[in-house]
């Protein structure tokens, strides 16, 4: 484990101020705890970005199921993906709607382009992906 080092930062009084207001309404307990998520969130990015040889994220789905032809092509998009697929959540909404969830690992540019292909079936109702991190890189 690495060593804490404590350092100053200047900064304008007002732009504190927005940042204590912003991070109280989320719930942090310090200044220094929202500011190590911050840079987490910066170095993220920053390994998509960059194409970081694996990554994990989520594949968010809205979609009806009376789309046969929807759900057909949504099933088959996701076998031929299973290398990368890691596990599947799915909510059954409504009568109509069905929310799906799929767990994703392995190269980012191929996550990238499974959930471009996926979001972008039409009929899908909402589409997001969330990049996460396999955390080795982050303290
Ligand atoms: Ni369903």
């Amino acid at each position: 484990m690495s060593e804490t080092v404590r350092f100053g930062v200047s900064i304008d009084s007002r732009l504190l101020e927005k940042f204590d207001q912003l991070i109280a309404s989320k719930g942090y307990g310090s200044r220094s705890e929202a500011l190590r998520d911050l840079i987490r969130d910066e170095l993220v990015d920053l390994e998509w970005k960059e194409g970081a040889p694996e990554g994990v994220a989520t594949i968010t789905l809205v979609y009806s199921h009376e789309a046969r032809e929807l759900t057909d092509k949504l099933t088959e998009l996701q076998h031929r993906m299973q290398g990368l697929i890691i596990s599947t959540l799915h909510i059954h909404l409504d009568a109509h709607n069905c929310l799906e969830v799929l767990v994703v690992r392995g190269r980012t540019g191929d996550i990238k382009r499974a959930a471009d292909q996926l979001i972008s079936t039409k009929g899908v109702k909402h589409g997001k992906l969330t990049m996460a991190t396999t955390g080795r890189e982050l303290t």
